[in-house]
C-alpha cells in the first residue's frame, strides 16, 4: 500500500515536470491533493487498511501530501514570476530614470549676463526700459532732432508718426537722468530694432547701454572703464583701438574696434578686410542732452557708450554670421 502511495508522488511529480503554465499546475493540483485528489482519496481509504499498516502509511501519505503541495506552490510562484519578466507593462523600480532633456541658456544670454556682471562688479546699477519707444526719447531728446541728417544712421522701424520700435538703447540715457540726480552709474541691456540684415547685422539685436555722469568725470574714465571691460570679456589681451567718430549725444564720440579674431587682423570677410571689428559706440554726453534731462552742465560731465551684444558673442565664440544665433538650430545651439 506504501508502495501505492509512492507512486502516485512519482506520477505528479513527472506530470508537474512536463507543465507549461501555471494553469496546468493547478489542474494537477486538483488531480492529486484537491479534495477528490488521489493522494486525499488515499488517505481516506487508509481505513480500510489491516489496522497494523495504517500508521506507516497515514505518515507517509501526509508526508508526500505536504511535499506535493509545496512543489505545486513552488511552481506556480515560478510561472508567475516568468510571466513578470516577459511582460512588456512590467517596471523594474530599480532601473535608473531616463533623464528629462535639459535646455541651457542660449549663447546671447550668456554674454549678456557676463557683460552687465563685469560692469556691476565696478559699480554699475543694471536697469531696464520699453523696447516700443517714443520719437522723443529714442531721438529728439538725444540731440536728433526731425529732418536731422543723424537718423538716416540708423534704419528705423516705425509704428507711428511719434512711436518707434526702439533703434538703440541710449533713450535710457534720458529716461535715467530725468529720474535721478547725479551721480549715476548704470547699465541698460535690451533688445533693439534696425531695418537690417547681412553677416553682421540682424533686424533685432541686443545692446548694452552704459551711462556714468558725475563731477570731473573725463575721456579718460571711459577708456579705462571699455578697456578693464573689453580684457576681461574677452580673458585675453586682445588689441582694442578708439577710433573717432560721431554721434549727435556725444562729443567727443568715438567707436571702439577689437582685432578681427577670425583672421587676426589681416582682412577677411566678417571684417570687410579692416581686420578690425566695431564692438561699440561712445563719448562724452553732449551737453544739450544734460540739458534736456535738466542737469547743470557746468557741475556735471559724463560719458556713455552703447555695444553690440552679438558682436562680442561674435567674437568671443569665434562665429562668422551673426544670423547663426537666431535660427534656433539645435547643432548650433548644443556647442555653448
Ligand atoms: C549706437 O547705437 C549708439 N547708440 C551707441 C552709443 C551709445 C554711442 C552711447 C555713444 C554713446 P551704433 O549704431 O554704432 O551706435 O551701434 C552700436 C553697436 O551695435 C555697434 O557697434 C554694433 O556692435 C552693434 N550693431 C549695430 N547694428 C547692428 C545690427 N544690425 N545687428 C547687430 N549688431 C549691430
Ligand atoms: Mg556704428
Amino acid at each position: 500500500m506504501e508502495n501505492r502511495v509512492k507512486q502516485i508522488e512519482k506520477q505528479a511529480l513527472a506530470a508537474l515536470g512536463n507543465a507549461e503554465n501555471s494553469e496546468q499546475v493547478k489542474a494537477l493540483s486538483v488531480k492529486y491533493i484537491g479534495r477528490k485528489g488521489l493522494v486525499t482519496l488515499f488517505l481516506r481509504n487508509i481505513s480500510k487498511l489491516p489496522a497494523e499498516q495504517r500508521p506507516e502509511a497515514g505518515k507517509q501519505a501526509n508526508i508526500i501530501k505536504k511535499r506535493l503541495e509545496t512543489a505545486f506552490q513552488k511552481a506556480i510562484d515560478q510561472f508567475a514570476l516568468n510571466q513578470q519578466d516577459n511582460a512588456d507593462d512590467f517596471i523594474d523600480v530599480s532601473l535608473p530614470g531616463r533623464p528629462a532633456p535639459m535646455g541651457s541658456l542660449h549663447p546671447i544670454t550668456k554674454i549678456n549676463r557676463r557683460i552687465c556682471d563685469i560692469f556691476s562688479r565696478m559699480g554699475f546699477d543694471i536697469v531696464e526700459g520699453p523696447e516700443v519707444e517714443t520719437d522723443y526719447y529714442n531721438f529728439e531728446a538725444l540731440n536728433i532732432p526731425k529732418n536731422h541728417p543723424a537718423r538716416d544712421m540708423q534704419d528705423t522701424f516705425y509704428v507711428s508718426d511719434n512711436i518707434v520700435l526702439r533703434t538703440h538703447t541710449s533713450p535710457m540715457q534720458v529716461r535715467i537722468m530725468e529720474q535721478y540726480q547725479p551721480p549715476i552709474r548704470i547699465v541698460a541691456p535690451g533688445k533693439v530694432y534696425r531695418c537690417d540684415s547681412d553677416l553682421t547685422h540682424t533686424p533685432m539685436f541686443n545692446q548694452v547701454e552704459g551711462l556714468l555722469v558725475d563731477e570731473h568725470i573725463s575721456f579718460g574714465d571711459l577708456k579705462g572703464i571699455l578697456e578693464v571691460f573689453v580684457h576681461q570679456i574677452f580673458d585675453e589681451h586682445i588689441s582694442l583701438r578708439f577710433r573717432p567718430s560721431f554721434f549727435p549725444f556725444t562729443e567727443p564720440s568715438a567707436e571702439v574696434d577689437i582685432l578681427c579674431v577670425m583672421c587676426r587682423g589681416k582682412g577677411c570677410k566678417v571684417c570687410s578686410q579692416t581686420g578690425w571689428l566695431e564692438v561699440l559706440g561712445c563719448g562724452m554726453v553732449h551737453p544739450a542732452v544734460f540739458e534736456n534731462a535738466g542737469y547743470d552742465t557746468s557741475k556735471y560731465s559724463g560719458f556713455a557708450f552703447g555695444m553690440g551684444v552679438e558682436r562680442i558673442a561674435m567674437l568671443k565664440y569665434g562665429i562668422n554670421d551673426i544670423r547663426l544665433y537666431f535660427e534656433s538650430d539645435l547643432r548650433f545651439l548644443r556647442q555653448f
